[in-house]
């Protein structure tokens, strides 16, 4: 267990505190253990309120002594076992962390069966499944939808997954790379090599190339530069590259909406994790979800368009 100390001494004064604190509870319950004469029973603290009410000096009665004894008894196997005493972690090596990843272990071992059964299906075959489905479907919505939507429509910046346009492919294979590996597309931003009037020639040839209204003389001019800088990934004429995530810009699917804006935000500043505050990334997921899971999310967006 990490402790949460950063120098040693806060430790060694928690653990100063809770002994002196135990040890003068031992002292105060053998000062009070003694017996006492009928004579003394008799005596009073002296103390008088009203005249004539009057405190007896009789110690703790026996029962509640020995249920403190029983207290101080336990906690002192309490801070033997468990993590208590300043960064001593306790004999019985207990954390919390340790008991989550424990139950979550355990959950996972039950539940493995089950998704065993779909591991040696084919993705077609559990896409047809009803119930591998509905598991992926809660799947889908714990662990993707945050992102993509709960009906998997996307957002912008995170892909409609049921376009039928696959950024980095649409095959079995590709997607579970996706989901399992990650996917981080790098769109470099051209601001400085187009400049302003480059980056409205570009973008409106983007605007023709996808069918979108656009100022013709600008698409004109714009094409040599989106021969020069933008073919090497988006390809000859701009139908996209799964092998590096670079969209199709000559359909109608947009990550980013096919608003001129946001077209020519694309070329000018980039659409890079890096340089777009780290949000335009897909997570791997091979350390997240097993295998298993991982095959039935498979089949269930390969379903989506299939
Ligand atoms: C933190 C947000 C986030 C989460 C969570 C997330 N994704 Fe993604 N996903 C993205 C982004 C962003 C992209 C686009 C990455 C890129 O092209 O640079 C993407 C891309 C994909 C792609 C590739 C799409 C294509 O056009 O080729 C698939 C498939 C996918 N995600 C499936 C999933 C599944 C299944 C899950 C749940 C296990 C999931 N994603 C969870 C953000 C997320
Ligand atoms: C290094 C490869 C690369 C180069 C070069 C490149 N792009 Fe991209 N482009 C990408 C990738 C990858 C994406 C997807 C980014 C994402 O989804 O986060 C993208 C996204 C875009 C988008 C947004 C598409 C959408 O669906 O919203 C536009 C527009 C775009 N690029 C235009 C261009 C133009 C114009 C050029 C040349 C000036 C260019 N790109 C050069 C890789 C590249």
């Amino acid at each position: 267990m990490m402790s949460d100390f950063t120098s040693g001494f806060w430790s060694i004064y928690i653990i100063a505190f809770t002994v002196l604190g135990f040890a003068f509870c031992v002292f105060l319950l053998l000062a009070m253990n003694r017996k006492i004469s009928k004579e003394e029973q008799q005596e009073t603290t002296k103390h008088v309120w009203d005249g004539d009410l009057a405190e007896y000096n009789n110690p703790l009665p026996g029962w509640w002594r020995i249920m403190f004894w029983g207290l101080l008894a336990f906690s002192a196997i309490y801070l033997i076992y468990y993590p208590g005493l300043g960064s001593f972690e306790g004999v019985g090596k207990w954390s919390s962390v340790g008991q989550f990843e424990e139950e979550m272990a355990q959950l996972e071992a039950q539940t493995k069966p089950l998704y065993d059964r779909y591991s040696v299906m084919s993705v077609q075959q559990v896409a047809q499944d009803s119930v591998a489905m509905g598991m992926a479907e809660r799947l889908f919505l714990n662990n993707c939808a945050q992102c993509h939507g709960s009906d998997a429509r996307g957002a912008i910046g995170f892909p409609n997954l049921r376009s039928g346009a696959w950024n980095w492919g649409g095959t079995p294979e590709a997607i579970q790379e996706s989901i399992a590996g990650g996917r981080t597309g790098v769109m470099t931003p051209f601001a400085e090599v187009l400049g302003d009037a480059g980056a409205d020639q570009v973008t409106a040839f983007v605007r023709a190339l996808s069918g979108l209204d656009h100022d013709a003389g600008a698409a004109a001019a714009g094409r040599p530069l989106f021969e020069e800088n933008c073919v090497s990934c988006h390809g000859e004429n701009g139908a996209g590259s799964q092998a590096v995530g670079a969209p199709d810009l000559t359909d109608d699917i947009w990550v980013y909406s096919s608003s001129d804006r946001a077209i020519r935000e694309s070329i000018v500043y980039g659409r890079n994790m890096e340089m777009t505050g780290g949000t335009q990334a897909m997570p791997a997921h091979k350390d997240l979800l097993s295998p298993g899971k991982i095959h039935l999310l498979t089949a269930y967006v390969w379903g989506l368009t299939n």
